[in-house]
């Protein structure tokens, strides 16, 4: 391990083996400081780096330009690989190490009134701690309105952020996740910040669905495309994960106003959770309108705060349905142009495999 840029540019990091948390491999530590720097300017930000190990993420913040930085790290082995990295960088005088569990760190900073630019998150996998840590983050009103939040995580747990809102959508290597929230209080502060929900089962996503994603980009800053799916009786072709995957590359060109993700309950829940007021489904014929009706209404019942936002689908796809593309390819009838050539080559491979 090295740090990759700045005033400590190419000096060897201790890394502390024998630990059970992974340290960032070099290349995602690269990634994540180049996706933060499209976005953020690290000079002169106060930093917290939770989950700390050694030290990787920290010290290149602080190598880069980060004013002063915080890290919370419980283990005893760890801690003392971090102090020493801290020395041999020269950053021990800007920086403080609490030897804490992380939980207990939030509630002591929060008490002092300590406010910082930028979160650096990189919990152990599997034990539910992204979603738990930025919950704490929130109440301990640690972060500074608009500090930027970035989670390494498993890709299967992307954060679906309570008080926070993405600044990118999550980038993969590998296994590993990394996704940039922002503290959304800058976002309601903003009244121009809108962020809509665009929720179906999309199985697979249409290129009907594809265009009533692109004309809601003309109204709204954010769009979240979120698959719904009930793991009790799901009985959808792709898996969510999978269909997650089609959107995201099916819309790789438009960039980090549109996010992908997924989602289990209530539709009303998620909104709350992403931060989102609106929710946006498309019309096609009249006979969509009865039953969009309903859920508008019901949504509405649960959830006065979150408005439904109809869009007319274009004449070129009045009659796309993904249960229809599914039937016709799979009767060996000719769907491309209906779908995005991604999804066309997943639908006949997945159909194929289905006739083995
Ligand atoms: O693409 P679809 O199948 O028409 O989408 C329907 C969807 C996913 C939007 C709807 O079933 C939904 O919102 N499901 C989440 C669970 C929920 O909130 N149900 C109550 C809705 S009134």
């Amino acid at each position: 391990m090295r740090v990759v840029a700045g005033s400590a540019k190419g000096r060897r990091l201790k890394s502390c083996p024998g630990r059970a948390t992974r340290p960032t491999a070099d290349r995602v530590k690269e990634a994540i400081f180049s996706i933060l720097g499209s976005h953020v300017d690290l000079g002169g930000a106060v930093v917290l780096d939770l989950f700390a190990g050694s030290g990787a993420l920290g010290i290149e913040a602080l190598s880069r330009g980060a004013r002063a930085a915080v890290f919370v790290e419980e283990g005893r082995a760890a801690q003392r690989a971090l102090r020493e990295n801290l020395v041999a960088c020269g950053f021990d005088r800007r920086s403080r190490v609490l030897p804490l569990p992380v939980a207990a760190a939030l509630r002591r900073l929060g008490r002092e009134g300590e406010r910082f630019d930028g979160v650096l998150l990189d919990p152990p996998y599997g034990q539910g701690l992204v979603a738990a840590t930025l919950d704490r983050l929130r109440s301990a009103a640690v972060v500074a309105p608009g500090a930027w939040v970035v989670v390494e995580h498993h890709v299967d747990e992307s954060p679906a952020p309570t008080g926070f809102a993405y600044l990118t959508r999550p980038h993969r290597y590998g296994k590993t996740g990394v996704t940039v929230l922002r503290a959304s209080e800058e976002l309601h502060d903003r009244a121009m910040q809108r962020i809509a929900v665009y929720p179906g089962s999309f199985d697979p996503i249409t290129n009907g669905h594809l265009d009533i994603v692109r004309r809601t980009l003309n109204v709204f800053d954010q769009v979240i495309v979120a698959v719904a799916y009930n793991p009790h009786k799901d009985t959808a072709l792709f898996s969510p994960a999978e269909r997650v995957e089609m959107i995201r590359e099916s819309l790789a060109d438009v960039g980090d106003r549109i996010i992908a993700d997924s989602f289990e309950g209530l539709l009303v829940h998620y909104c709350e959770r992403v931060g989102a007021s609106v929710v946006v489904r498309g019309l096609r014929a009249v006979s969509d309108f009865e039953s969009e009706f309903q859920m508008a209404m019901m949504n509405r019942h649960l959830n006065a705060r979150v408005e439904t936002f109809f869009m007319m689908a274009s004449e070129t796809y009045f009659y796309t349905a993904s249960r229809l593309v599914k039937e016709v390819a799979g009767l060996g009838g000719d769907v491309s142009g209906l779908v995005s050539e991604v999804v066309h080559g997943r639908l006949l491979a997945k159909l194929q495999q289905r006739k083995r």
